[in-house]
């Protein structure tokens, strides 16, 4: 069987959030189950190659005759390749979907033209996929370019997060040339809607989680119509995560390696983090790495702040993102001097500290289609601290029911704080209960080897109707 994932992002060579992870990580555990698998992401500025196309030709897009060049590498330890569009009008860019605070205004096409691109690439270069796996409204268009195209191939489409859904005014849609009945697909209106189109176009549909299969049918944020006539065919498959790029006892950015059998390792990497953050020794270090969002909760952190920093705790937050947010968290920083630390940046090797020399690991996410971090830090050893939704109910549960985090329902900052602060108690007064923990958590299973498995699955149904 032979798949093609087609995304705007796919780790290390472009990655935003989770979306990367699992366009980097899913393919070398399908490839392992013995599936062919190809990727086409963008070439964009920051993986400039090194290397000569391997194809070129050109494309009739947006009324003009377009060149495209696609350059080859391969996934890092693996043999799945990686086929770069490079296309520099639109992705020799300083971001990947816009900058600062701003997307980019012509993302609509800029991804059509990826969804293009790839189908005209796979067909040149010969490998024609019985699948094709888009991921989020980046790539939702591809199922309707592929009908216009008249070839066949089956497609699953995977929501990372319907919060994303690609509106844009009908002028820009006019730009792609669809015939009328592929743009009622998009809507009726002066705005269209490519998730929309690639919901009622794509064979079956994934989500990253079963509880946010569960939660996007009771709540479909306007595209409730689509994704209830289509019940059926939604699918929710947990992620796992890259279990070698996240591995305490290899990891090479952290300061010591280390594994549940002897923690040791963890104890450095957090004395090492507090001296390298100007933090204090005596007091349970509560981190938190993501996007600073809505999404996340960050409004609970905000409101709860005092109240937070009164449980006795050391806060550091690793992330970039709205300006309301990093704008408070800046000030904290100051009003809390060896107390806060706030690194309002990009990285990966931060990113492995932080989660490796922390005790607990904070994500009171409002949504959470699937989350990746709480993964993360259960394997290594760091205690996840949750609110249940989406991925994270299916992934952390209460240690009071004999889970391997602390989880708490209600999005209020009162919820968040007892949740923390049982946390805490804990990491004063029973370090033996709390040693059990960590290792309970670093003896789960997050390898993809299950989701592969159900991948599979899926695309053999969709193959056999
Ligand atoms: P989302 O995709 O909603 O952002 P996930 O938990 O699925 O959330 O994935 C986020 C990914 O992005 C993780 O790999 C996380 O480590 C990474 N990440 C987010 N912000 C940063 C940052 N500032 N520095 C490094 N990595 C980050
Ligand atoms: C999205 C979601 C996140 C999920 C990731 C990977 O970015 O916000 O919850 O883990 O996709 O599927």
């Amino acid at each position: 069987m032979r798949v093609v994932f087609v995304a705007a992002e796919a780790a290390p060579y472009a990655k935003a959030g989770g979306l990367g992870d699992v366009v980097g990580s899913l393919p070398k555990a399908l490839r392992s189950l013995g599936l062919e698998v190809h990727i086409f992401v963008p070439l964009y500025r920051d993986h400039r190659p090194q290397t000569e196309p391997i194809l070129s030709f050109s494309l009739n897009f947006a009324g003009s005759s377009r060149a495209v060049r696609i350059h080859q590498g391969f996934l890092p330890q693996s043999d799945v390749p990686v086929y770069f569009v490079d296309h520099p009008p639109y992705y020799d860019r300083p971001g990947i979907y816009g900058e600062g605070d701003q997307d980019y205004p012509d993302n609509l096409l800029r991804f059509a033209f990826l969804c293009r691109a790839a189908l005209e690439a796979a067909e040149k270069l010969g490998i024609w996929p019985d699948i094709f796996h888009v991921h989020d409204w980046h790539t939702a268009l591809l199922p309707v370019f592929l009908r216009e195209k008249g070839k066949r191939a089956k497609v699953v489409l995977t929501i990372h997060n319907l919060a994303f859904q690609g509106w844009y005014p009908r002028p820009e849609w006019e730009k792609l040339g669809l015939s009328p009945e592929s743009l009622a697909l998009a809507g009726e209106g002066e705005w269209l809607c490519s998730l929309r189109a690639g919901l009622r176009t794509a064979d079956i549909i994934t989500t990253v989680s079963p509880t946010y299969a569960q939660e996007i049918l009771a709540d479909g944020l306007g595209l409730d119509d689509i994704l209830r006539a289509r019940a059926e065919e939604i699918v929710g498959i947990l992620n796992g995560i890259d279990t070698e790029e996240w591995d305490p006892k290899q990891d090479e950015y952290i300061w010591a390696n280390y594994s549940a059998e002897d923690l040791r390792g963890k104890a450095f990497n957090r004395r090492r983090l507090l001296f390298e953050l100007g933090l204090s020794l005596d007091a349970p270090v509560v981190a938190m790495v993501g996007r600073l969002t809505e999404q996340k909760g960050l409004d609970l952190v905000l409101a709860g702040f005092d109240r937070l920093m009164a449980l006795g705790i050391n806060l550091v937050i690793l992330g970039t993102g709205e300006s309301r947010y990093a704008d408070f968290l800046q000030e904290a920083e100051k009003r809390w001097p060896g107390r806060v630390r706030f690194l309002a940046i990009f990285s990966e090797v931060w990113a492995h500290r932080i989660i490796a020399g922390a005790d607990f690991l904070l994500m009171p996410s409002r949504f959470e289609p699937c989350g990746l971090t709480q993964m993360y830090a259960l394997r290594y050893g760091t205690i996840p601290v949750v609110r249940a939704t989406g991925g994270l109910k299916d992934t952390v549960v209460d240690v009071e029911e004999g889970g391997n985090g602390f989880v708490f329902e209600e999005f209020t900052p009162e919820a968040m704080l007892s949740a923390l602060a049982r946390a805490v108690r804990l990491w004063r007064e029973d370090r033996k209960s709390l040693l059990a923990l960590r290792r309970k958590g670093m003896a789960g299973d997050y390898s993809w080897d299950r989701a592969a498995k159900s991948y599979q699955e899926v695309y053999a149904e969709i193959l056999s109707r």
